[in-house]
């Protein structure tokens, strides 16, 4: 099976079928990640260069092991080292590192729509790994990985979003597959920080009591508040915020079951997480991070067309 884009931009142009093809991939690298020997040759002589114009830890280590996983060739780019400080456009960066015989770009920007627009004018798969406040696809599909590995399935799962859905990538990235694969969403937070159209738009409820919000969900998607994406004030104080919106053990443990928290990181503890939830047996985050791996490879070797898979 092959899957029906070129490119990913976003979770919004997959199918279904393309999300399942990936997840069920991704297992399969998991299973190569178990071994002693982690490698296999299914992007050998595939050299895929990093851009990296905004920063990242977690994304961006796990995109480079999974290349080197797959024996791809690696180059790493990173803005603030290189000629864009110059003021070399995208694109004249972009076809230089290409015309040295580059066959992917993996590409974070901090510009909504930069590597759509890059799609349009470049022969080479790119895959989004967070384009300002619109998408980051392989965020949304290590969440979803890690919530099939947690409950055996998506349909039916209700999963709570909170905290800065306003200017949160991995919020639009996780609406768009959860709905497309039959979870049940509801986003919570701050009145100032849920836009209003999301709720027409994506088909889910919003509730801004969190403790009404955890009562109903079996996983908790814990969000940073974004505070370098925000040029307005949205809430008083983060002490406010932790006060309303912050997540501790003692609420935890006054539900009326256990629930599962996610977080994509990095982590404010005591504003949105306090670190007994976010160490605790509950959390799941640090297998999240295991999991983008497996399906940053997945997504790799799915665009890259069809070679021998996983031998
Ligand atoms: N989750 C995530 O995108 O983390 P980084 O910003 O560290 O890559």
């Amino acid at each position: 099976m092959q899957l029906s884009v070129k490119h990913l931009l976003g979770i919004r142009e997959l199918t279904p079928q393309d999300i399942q093809l990936i997840l069920d991939t991704a297992k399969e690298f998991k299973e190569v990640l178990q071994r002693p020997i982690k490698k296999v040759p299914s992007l050998r002589d595939v050299t895929i260069v990093n851009l990296f114009f905004e920063n990242s830890t977690r994304t961006r280590i796990s995109f480079e092991l999974a290349e080197k996983r797959l024996s791809a060739d690696t180059i790493n780019f990173t803005a603030g080292s290189s000629s864009v400080k110059k003021g070399e456009s995208l694109l004249d960066t972009v076809n230089n590192i290409l015309s040295m015989k580059v066959d992917m770009v993996v590409m974070r920007h901090s510009a909504t729509g930069a590597p759509h627009f890059l799609a349009q004018h470049i022969p080479a798969a790119i895959i989004n790994a967070g384009d300002g406040i619109n998408e980051h696809p392989t965020q949304g599909l290590l969440d979803a990985f890690s919530m099939v590995e947690k409950f055996g399935t998506l349909e039916g799962l209700k999963v709570a979003i909170i905290g800065d859905i306003m200017h949160s990538r991995v919020a639009m990235s996780n609406m768009y597959l959860l709905k497309k694969m039959g979870a049940e969403v509801t986003l919570a937070g701050p009145p100032t920080l849920i836009p209003k159209y999301v709720q027409e738009a994506f088909d889910v409820r919003v509730e801004y009591n969190l403790k009404k919000a955890l009562e109903w969900c079996d996983v908790a998607n814990v969000l940073r508040i974004q505070l370098e994406r925000q040029n307005q004030v949205l809430f008083s104080t983060l002490r406010e915020y932790n006060l309303s919106y912050g997540i501790n053990k003692n609420i935890l443990d006054n539900l009326n079951k256990e629930i599962v928290v996610m977080h994509p990181g990095p982590i404010n503890r005591g504003v949105e997480l306090d670190s007994d939830v976010a160490d605790s047996k509950q959390s799941i985050i640090l297998q999240q991070v295991e999991n983008g791996v497996a399906v940053r490879m997945a997504a790799l070797y799915l665009l890259s067309g069809n070679k021998p898979v996983t031998s």
